[in-house]
């Protein structure tokens, strides 16, 4: 017999891994080795569990059963993660979450039925209450994030679809839409729910062992899920996404409790508090409290129709402009992502560097559709760590700065949200209006996620260069070349 401690050694290693894996992720230039320990951690916590597993209850599992779902799930995850754009990848960690809180809630489940089944009810009350709320915590949070994930990750992608179906005419099969929907009795029902579930735990404790109650503690949470999500605007979605990700992690904890595993607490817990951080620097950046993004509507909804006019320049005229100037600030938002300009943005800032020009990026915390977007990007273009400037530190530098380019941002760099008023009011921005010039790279004058319509682009300082981000980033490099 193994001594039990050296599973917890194994489990100390591995969440050691996720610790240190953790605190690289706060730099772009040590995340990718952060994700790699992280990685490495999971791999460790699932040996160590089969190792343990097969020593202390063997037969329990068949190996063929545990390698075939560790391929299958492999291949599954390497082809979504190779496969997903950068801009689909808010839906990708959507479904991932959901994945988490699912595979929690059916562990839980699954040992609930064990002990139901072979008898095994704590005769001790405080076993009992701690393994049953435990077991009952983890199914609400596991189910609501399962279903909540899902249905945001359908809002995200913008339907369903079905297979097999009749084509629309973009060619695509037919799609499940799901509404912004959000009356306001909706958060009374939502309440109501929530008390319904908490007094269904209670139930699990004065009958241990009815399953219907535990049945209809599943249904109850997967559907307050659905209802939790339904009334979000696309603009919050990827806060929605963001704290499910949290509650995934809280699942996981509370059902490493259920079955007494201790890097599940770990992992779990470390999952639900990063989450839970996340969302509210995200919130902080787009200067909503959590309790607007989860009960009042925003974004998605209206958007403000464009009346103003402003004739456009050319890539030539901009490339004058950039000839001899000092420092040159880009500031990208979700159009750079959409175009797949990065490179292209790169080549432009290699152009100007090499004429003696110091630029630098502007990065706004919220730029894109999902934490970090800016930074993955410009990453992947080889841009030096040391340029990404976060959006406080440049706007002490804007101005001083003689051109910002501002490359498919929108909102990001809105002087209206200095007012106070409307969707965007109070939302920190990217000062872009205090550069000399203003370029600014986008197809049309249309609004960007929030529906406001933005003054920068009418200012007599900013030049517009309307054009797809990449086509229109390699047009102005070729003009800089021709200088
Ligand atoms: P947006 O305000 O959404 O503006 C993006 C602009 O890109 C659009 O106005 C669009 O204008 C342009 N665009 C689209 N495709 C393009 C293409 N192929 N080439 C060139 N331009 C293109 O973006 P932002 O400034 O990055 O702001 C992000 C928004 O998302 C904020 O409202 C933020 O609150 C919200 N949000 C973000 C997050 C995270 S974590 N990032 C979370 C929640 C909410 P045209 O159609 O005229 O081209």
């Amino acid at each position: 017999m193994v001594d039990p401690v050296v599973w917890d050694i194994g489990y100390l290693a591995s969440a050691a891994l996720f610790i240190v894996g953790i605190k690289r992720l706060s730099s772009p230039k040590t995340a990718p080795q952060g994700n790699r320990l992280g990685a490495y951690g999971m791999l460790l916590a699932v040996l160590v569990t089969i190792a343990r597993m097969e020593t202390e209850a063997p037969g329990i599992i068949g190996w063929e059963l545990v390698a075939g779902g560790l391929i299958v799930g492999a291949i599954i995850g390497a082809w979504m993660a190779t496969r997903v754009e950068m801009t689909g990848m808010p839906e990708l960690v959507a479904l991932f979450n959901g994945f988490g809180g699912g595979a929690s809630a059916l562990v839980a489940l699954s040992e609930v039925l064990k002990r139901i089944n072979s008898d095994d009810i704590p005769s001790d009350n405080v076993e009992l209450y701690a393994t049953w709320i435990a077991i009952g915590l983890s199914g609400l949070v596991g189910w609501l994030t399962l279903t909540g994930s899902l249905m945001a990750m359908g809002k995200l992608k913008g339907g369903f679809y079905i297979p097999f179906t009749k084509k629309d005419d973009r060619g695509r099969s037919k799609w499940i839409n799901f509404p912004t929907w959000g009356p306001p009795w909706l958060n009374t029902v939502k309440a109501s729910l929530l008390l319904l579930a908490l007094f269904l735990i209670w139930m699990t404790i004065q009958d241990p062992s009815n399953k219907d109650i535990i049945y209809s503690l599943v249904a109850i949470s997967s559907v307050l899920g659905i209802l939790f999500v339904i009334p979000i605007g696309g603009a919050d979605m990827p806060v929605v996404v963001s704290l499910l990700n949290s509650m995934s992690g809280i699942a996981a904890a509370f059902t490493g409790f259920v079955i007494g595993n201790n890097v599940l607490i770990i992992a779990g817990s470390m999952v639900g508090a990063a989450g839970l951080i996340l969302t509210f620097i995200m919130c902080k950046a787009m200067n909503r409290t959590l309790a607007a993004v989860l009960f009042k509507s925003f974004g998605g909804g209206g958007k403000e129709s464009v009346t103003r006019t402003k004739v456009g320049s050319d890539p030539e005229e901009v490339a004058m402009v950039c000839d001899g100037i000092s420092k040159c600030v880009i500031i990208p938002g979700y159009g750079m992502a959409v175009s797949q300009a990065q490179h292209a943005v790169k080549e432009f800032a290699d152009l100007l560097e090499s004429e003696g020009v110091e630029v630098s990026y502007g990065i706004h915390p919220v730029a894109g559709r999902m934490p970090g977007h800016m930074n993955v990007l410009l990453a992947e273009a080889n841009v030096p760590y040391e340029q990404l400037i976060e959006m406080d530190d440049i706007n002490s530098e804007l101005p001083e700065t003689d051109v910002a380019l501002v490359i498919g941002a929108n909102d990001t760099v809105n002087p209206v949200a200095r007012t106070g008023e409307g969707p965007l009011g109070g939302m920190p921005i990217i000062d872009a209006d205090k550069a000399r010039v203003v370029v600014i790279i986008k197809r049309s004058l249309s609004v960007g996620y929030a529906g406001v319509d933005n003054d920068l682009f009418y200012e007599d300082s900013t030049m517009m260069l309307f054009g797809d981000g990449k086509k229109m980033m390699n047009e102005l490099n070729a003009s800089i070349k021709e200088l």
